[in-house]
């Protein structure tokens, strides 16, 4: 496939097709936000639910939350985001934008005017928040990560649950921060869906389960259909890792504007735990009953971006190809991720006995599946083309021989494979076979 214009060409799909549209579009967008439509949410939250049904519900040790996304100022001071989390500013003099510092390369005129650009200087990243009707409103600020709610419930969680180390605790959700220089599509914007989880564990254990865990990301990233190629893994040196951070690896992935952060793994130590113990006066220790000992776990936190995922996703899904003398493109999205999975028609939208049928069918593939479109509209060709734009891996027809105009052939469609073309005569009972199996 021509790779040239390659985020043009999944931006502008994302847009036709209702995958993701620029937010608040009517009145001019606003920089660093965007809205999933219909098809977006739709991959988008079967990413999420892939993702929680791996790390969460499938396993013994591992519990889920949802914390509120504003959060009071001492949090944020407990946690050194007040103070370090922040990105060097330069502010051109002539055009007043603003930029990363450390994405210049040391240039010192501004790249969109070429004025001289001021001084850099540190950017917060936390939106301020304040909350109240009264004066004297107190200040509180949307989460800029998630992995907050998980370290202020860890008594609570501890409490309900009686967890035995190591453990983790899991959420998905919105996190926000205001970003100098959003750019790139979903890649860098202010509102953004991670999932991440803290594992709790004994500070010996740090090394083997950074390993575990590590491994772990890689299967997650082949069961989402993410070019595993184009992953690679960066050691981040202690310069650039976060403030919490004693060791990051950085998962990157090429994507079409170049080679950037799709995943994290830090070893958060016991930071996170010991400064909100010290601040809010709240023991947040840990029994080990069979010792008797109190401590603080340590913490490994594998960190995904939802947002970075879907883009990821859809460019390692996006092709071009001919198909009987005619170019398409493609989502070559795994089905189990494919916000729809099948689409049903009938050959004909005039025959009642044909839609009639093609109903019938429609409903049994739903019972194993919701998301089977309905198409009946153009000719057939026309149909499959827009789903495999939209990555259906399957398109079902019905025709006169389904209602038994060859008798061998009553019952039978047509089934086609959206990455091959192929067509073949099926069972509608094989159809739902092969459906299932394809999404498991
Ligand atoms: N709790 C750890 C944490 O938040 P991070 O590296 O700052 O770590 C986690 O962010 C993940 O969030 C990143 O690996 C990336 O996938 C995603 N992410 C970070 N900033 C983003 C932004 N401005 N827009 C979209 N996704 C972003």
């Amino acid at each position: 496939m021509d790779e040239a214009n390659l985020m043009e060409k999944i931006v502008s799909l994302c847009k036709r097709r209702g995958f993701v549209f620029p937010g608040s579009e009517i009145y001019g967008g606003l920089a660093g936000t965007y809205d999933y439509g219909p098809l977006g949410v739709a991959l988008r939250d079967n990413l999420k639910d892939l993702w929680w049904r791996r790390f969460v519900t499938t396993r013994d040790d591992m519990v889920g939350l949802d914390s509120s996304i504003i959060m009071p100022e001492a949090v944020w001071a407990a946690s050194g985001h007040l103070e370090g989390f922040a990105d060097p500013m330069v502010e051109c003099e002539k055009c007043k934008r603003r930029f990363r510092a450390d994405h210049l390369d040391g240039a010192t005129e501004c790249p969109e005017c070429g004025g001289t650009l001021g001084t850099p200087k540190m950017f917060n990243l936390l939106f301020p928040v304040d909350m109240g009707s009264t004066s004297g409103a107190s200040r509180g600020y949307l989460r800029g990560e998630i992995a907050q709610g998980m370290f202020v419930n860890f008594k609570n969680v501890i409490d309900v649950t009686h967890l035995k180390l190591p453990f983790g605790i899991a959420q998905s959700g919105k996190a926000f921060r205001n970003e100098i220089a959003p750019r790139d599509f979903l890649f860098r914007v202010r509102e953004f869906d991670l999932m991440e989880f803290e594992y709790f564990i004994r500070e010996d254990e740090w090394k083997t389960s950074f390993e575990y865990w590590r491994k772990e990301m890689w299967e997650w990233i082949e069961e989402t259909g993410i070019r595993k190629e184009s992953v690679h893994e960066l050691e981040v040196p202690s310069t650039d890792r976060a403030h919490y951070s004693k060791r990051t690896i950085d998962f990157e992935f090429d994507y079409p504007f170049g080679r950037k952060e799709l995943y994290g793994l830090a070893y958060r130590t016991d930071y996170d735990l010991t400064r909100h113990a010290e601040r809010s006066k709240k023991d947040l220790s840990y029994l080990d009953e069979t010792t008797g000992k109190r401590f603080i776990p340590h913490v490994i936190e594998p960190t995904f971006g939802l947002g970075r995922t879907v883009l990821a996703v859809l460019c390692s899904a996006y092709d071009e190809d001919e198909l009987g003398g005619e170019k398409r493109a493609i989502l070559r999205l795994n089905p189990n991720v494919a916000p729809i999975k099948a689409m049903v028609s009938p050959l004909l939208k005039n025959k009642p006995e044909l839609v009639e049928k093609a109903r019938e069918v429609r409903a049994s593939l739903r019972k194993v599946h919701p998301a089977i479109a309905w198409d009946d509209n153009g000719n057939i060709g026309k149909r499959y083309r827009r789903q495999d734009e939209v990555g259906t891996p399957f398109c079902v027809t019905v025709d006169f021989d389904t209602l038994g105009e060859h008798k061998e052939l009553k019952d039978t469609v047509t089934l086609r494979d959206r990455d091959t073309g192929k067509q073949e005569r099926l069972t509608v009972h094989q159809v739902v076979d092969r459906i299932r199996a394809a999404i498991a």
